[in-house]
């Protein structure tokens, strides 16, 4: 445990109170000594408790902060995007959590910022880039790329050499065959299955995954 709380959760709401459970599964016993708090930008919240963890201003107070580290536990990956903006020119560090049930394999390179779940099992080889969330009991394959920002939420699977560029999200429950691109900032539906590359910035869904006109 750290001398003194340095961890601060960007995003108060569902996400970022399971990522709080995350930190506690990391440093034990809740709660977490690592813990400084959380910042929101909802300002009803400053002042604020969530389990046990003060709400402590907003992101532009978080910049002003040269000791602290922070991990952005908002599930939108186009608004990770910009609060990774917002404080990329200022002193906090990124920091990535991966949780104690993960074992990677020391071939894996996971990026600051990123968050890997209760769960997520992978092989070799593979790369998660700056601030993406891989949620629960994902899996990921050999050589795959998953680029800044990338959004898999629970259960999905991405096979083997898959490469989802930045900003890509996966549905629940979406699965991705070996080898497919998908473009930047393109969303699949829960559910699908991406069988073909998919261009950038669409929407798609279905078995097989095709995009929405
Ligand atoms: C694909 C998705 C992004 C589309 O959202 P949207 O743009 O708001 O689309 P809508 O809900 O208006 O649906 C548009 C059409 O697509 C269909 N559709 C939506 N999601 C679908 C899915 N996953 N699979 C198949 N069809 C889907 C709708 O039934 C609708 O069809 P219709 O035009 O014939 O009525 C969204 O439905 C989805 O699957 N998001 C994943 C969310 C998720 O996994 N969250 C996890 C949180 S932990």
């Amino acid at each position: 445990m750290p001398d003194r709380p340095s961890l601060v959760i960007v995003g108060a709401g569902g996400l970022g109170r399971e990522v709080a459970a995350l930190v506690e599964a990391l440093h034990p016993p809740p709660p977490s000594g690592a813990l400084a708090g959380f910042v929101d930008d909802d300002p009803s919240r400053h002042g604020d408790t969530v389990m046990g963890y003060s709400v402590l201003g907003d992101v532009h107070w978080l910049a002003q902060q040269a000791d602290l580290r922070f991990v952005i536990a908002v599930g939108n990956g186009t608004a990770r995007r910009h609060i990774a903006e917002t404080l990329r020119p200022s002193a906090p560090r990124a920091t990535s959590l991966v949780h104690p049930s993960v074992s990677l394999h020391r071939t894996a390179e996971v990026a600051p910022g990123a968050i890997v779940c209760r769960g997520v099992a992978s092989t070799v080889q593979f790369e998660v880039g700056p601030h993406a969330l891989l949620n629960l009991n994902c899996t990921i394959g050999h050589d795959s790329v998953l680029g800044a920002f990338v959004t898999l939420h629970p259960g999905v699977h991405v096979s083997g050499a898959v490469h989802l560029a930045d900003g890509v999200t996966l549905g629940t429950g979406a699965v991705v065959l070996p080898g497919v691109q998908i473009g930047a900032h393109t969303t699949v539906g829960a559910g699908a299955v991406v069988t073909d590359d998919l261009p950038p910035h669409c929407t798609a869904v279905g078995t097989p995954a095709r995009p929405q006109s």
